[in-house]
C-alpha cells in the first residue's frame, strides 16, 4: 500500500475543516449527518473539533456492490437512523465525491426532509470523475484517480481502519458481474 496522505497531514486539515465549519455555524442550528460507513473516522474527528452545540445524525448509502470498485449507479438508502432535520442546518458528511451522485441525492433527500439549509462537507473528491453538477461546500483534499482506502474508505470492506489515506499496489480483483 502506497501513502497517498498521511496521517499528520489528515489531522492538520480535518482541524482547519472544523476551524472554518466553527465560524460558518456560530449561532445557527446545526446537525451534522454522516454517512455510513466511509465517513465515520472523518465524522469522529471532525467533530471533536467543533466546538459549538451541534447534533448528529447517520444516513446509509451505498452505491458499490462487492468488491467491485465502479459504481453501479444504483444508489440504496437507508433512512432508519436519519435524525428529524426540520428547520436545522444540515451539514452532510461523506469520505469521498467521486461521481457526485451520493452526495447529491442525499442533499435533495435533507431537503425534502424539512432541513433549513444543506451544506456538504467531503474529505476527498477525485479528480476527473465527476458526473453530476456538485461543489461541496467543504473539501478536505483534491486527489487523483485512484482507487484509496484507510481514514474509513473501504475496498470491499476490509481497510477503513488504516489511520492513513493509501492506494491498493497490488491489482484490484476485476468487478463482479451485476446480477
Ligand atoms: P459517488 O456517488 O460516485 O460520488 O461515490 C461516492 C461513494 O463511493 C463514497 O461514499 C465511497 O463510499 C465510494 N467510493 C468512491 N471512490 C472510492 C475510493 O477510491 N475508495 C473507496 N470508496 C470509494
Ligand atoms: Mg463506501
Amino acid at each position: 500500500m502506497d501513502v497517498l496522505i498521511s496521517e499528520s497531514e489528515i489531522q492538520r486539515r480535518v482541524t482547519e475543516l472544523a476551524h472554518q465549519i466553527e465560524v460558518d455555524y456560530q449561532g445557527r442550528p446545526l446537525t451534522v449527518v454522516a454517512v455510513l460507513t466511509g465517513s465515520l473516522v472523518f465524522l469522529a474527528d471532525l467533530i471533536r473539533n467543533i466546538r459549538l452545540p451541534l447534533r448528529v445524525g447517520l444516513l446509509q448509502a451505498s452505491s458499490y456492490r462487492g468488491a467491485s470498485t465502479v459504481s453501479t449507479g444504483t444508489l440504496l438508502i437507508n433512512e432508519s437512523f436519519a435524525p428529524d432535520v426540520a428547520g436545522r442546518d444540515v451539514l452532510l458528511l461523506d469520505d469521498i465525491l467521486d461521481t457526485g451522485l451520493t452526495i447529491s441525492a442525499l442533499a435533495q433527500r435533507m431537503r425534502e426532509r424539512g432541513a433549513a439549509r444543506v451544506r456538504t462537507a467531503v474529505l476527498l473528491r477525485k479528480i476527473g470523475r465527476q458526473a453530476v453538477p456538485f461543489e461541496p461546500d467543504y473539501t478536505g483534499f483534491s486527489i487523483p484517480d485512484r482507487f484509496v482506502v484507510g481514514y474509513g474508505l473501504d475496498f470491499n470492506d476490509d481497510y477503513r481502519h488504516i489511520p492513513y489515506i493509501g492506494v491498493l499496489t497490488d491489482p484490484l480483483p476485476a468487478a463482479d458481474p451485476l446480477p
